[in-house]
């Protein structure tokens, strides 16, 4: 058996939490000859919760879990983390205006973008989930200033997911012959999916579908996924949320598929498409099991740039309203 991995999940106790830390326990993330040792962080009024989640993967008495601990303390949570998912985050409540919700949040990921810095593995590996996931990924990186940026990412590949899912629907083509989709931007309403690169069982997808339908329902619907999710279960997803998050370590850590690219949300450093330098954004990459590369050189139509520039204008509006709150230096 190889040296076991740490992986430190926030918001442990919450409902992404409880669909996530059983398929990492299980294997899933690094495969079933690698332990893996869980570190949950909770709040204090939530420790209790995340007890009762580590008894039951206890109780699975899986081959590859080597151990569960509970942490209430940002610094002792993330002590040689390999892997960190940043799912725990500030809930916008009614009455709540954005900037409020960004500071409370720059309060969470700041302190554990710099407890990431002091105390994890060389080799970290950091996914914010918890939303705004771009922004907050941007926040907890600027605090890590000894990690190389690369490691912080932001979850789009829910957002991936589900613009491979409405295009299988609409073609009738299963999921899996559905390739390069991309959602260019941020994680929120604002996202741009995009089809003008995707094949469907090798065929172009723009030969199989019209404007009129993706201007009119695909990109919507994509979009706004969240929200009808949120509106029909009276809670946010958590079961694709954490298959997704699944998935992007998993791409990450494994390597994506030659010739094939996924969507994560990563640091830009100002040479793709246009995105300054220091937004964390949507872009389409690939992993050879390092790092992420950007995959450059696509031709972008006048449509696309459209969408990529409202999402380099949202997300900037964003970053600066941070950066004057005093939490991007
Ligand atoms: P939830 O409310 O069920 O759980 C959140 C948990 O985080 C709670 O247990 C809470 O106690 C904990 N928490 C709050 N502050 C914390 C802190 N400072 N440190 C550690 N833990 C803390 O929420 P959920 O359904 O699990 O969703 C979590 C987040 O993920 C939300 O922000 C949600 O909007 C977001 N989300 C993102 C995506 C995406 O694709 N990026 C998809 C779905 C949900
Ligand atoms: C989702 O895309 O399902 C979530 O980010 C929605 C939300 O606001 O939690």
């Amino acid at each position: 058996m190889a040296e076991p991995r740490i992986v430190t999940v926030t918001g442990a106790a919450g409902n992404i939490g409880y669909a996530l830390l059983f398929r990492i326990a299980s294997g899933q993330l690094f495969g079933p000859d690698v332990p893996v040792k869980l570190h949950l962080l909770e709040i204090p009024q939530a420790v209790k919760a995340a007890e009762g989640t580590a008894m039951e993967l206890d109780d699975c008495a899986f081959p590859t879990l080597a151990g569960v601990e509970i942490f209430d303390d940002v610094n002792r949570a993330f002590q040689g983390t390999n892997v960190a998912y940043l799912v725990g985050a500030m809930p916008r409540r009614a009455g709540m205006e954005r900037a409020d919700l960004l500071e409370a949040n720059a309060g969470i990921f700041g302190p554990q973008g710099k407890a990431i810095n002091d105390g994890a593995a060389d080799d970290v590996r950091v996914l914010v989930v918890g939303n705004p996931a771009n922004t907050n990924a941007t926040i907890a990186q600027n605090a890590a200033p000894d990690v190389p940026a690369s490691r912080f990412t932001a979850m789009m590949r829910l957002d991936h997911n589900r613009a491979v899912a409405q295009l299988a629907h609409k073609t009738g083509a299963a999921n899996a012959d559905i390739k390069d989709v991309v959602v260019w931007g941020n994680h929120s309403a604002d996202q741009y999916p995009d089809v003008s690169f995707a094949t469907v069982a090798g065929k172009p997808a723009t030969e199989l579908v019209d404007e009129e339908w993706l201007s009119s329902y695909y990109r919507p619907t994509v979009a706004k996924r969240g929200a009808a999710i949120i509106e029909a279960r009276g809670a946010s997803s958590a079961a694709s949320a954490a298959n997704a998050a699944i998935d992007h370590m998993y791409s990450w850590i494994h390597g994506t598929p030659a010739g094939e690219w996924v969507t994560a949300g990563v640091m830009s450093d100002g040479t793709h498409y246009g995105v300054p330098a220091g937004l964390n954004f949507g872009f389409p990459v690939t992993s050879d099991g390092g790092e992420w590369q950007v995959v450059d050189g696509l031709e972008i139509s006048d449509a696309t740039r459209a969408g990529i520039d409202h999402n380099i204008k949202a997300l900037q509006e964003e970053y600066d309203a941070v950066k004057e709150l005093g939490f991007i230096k």
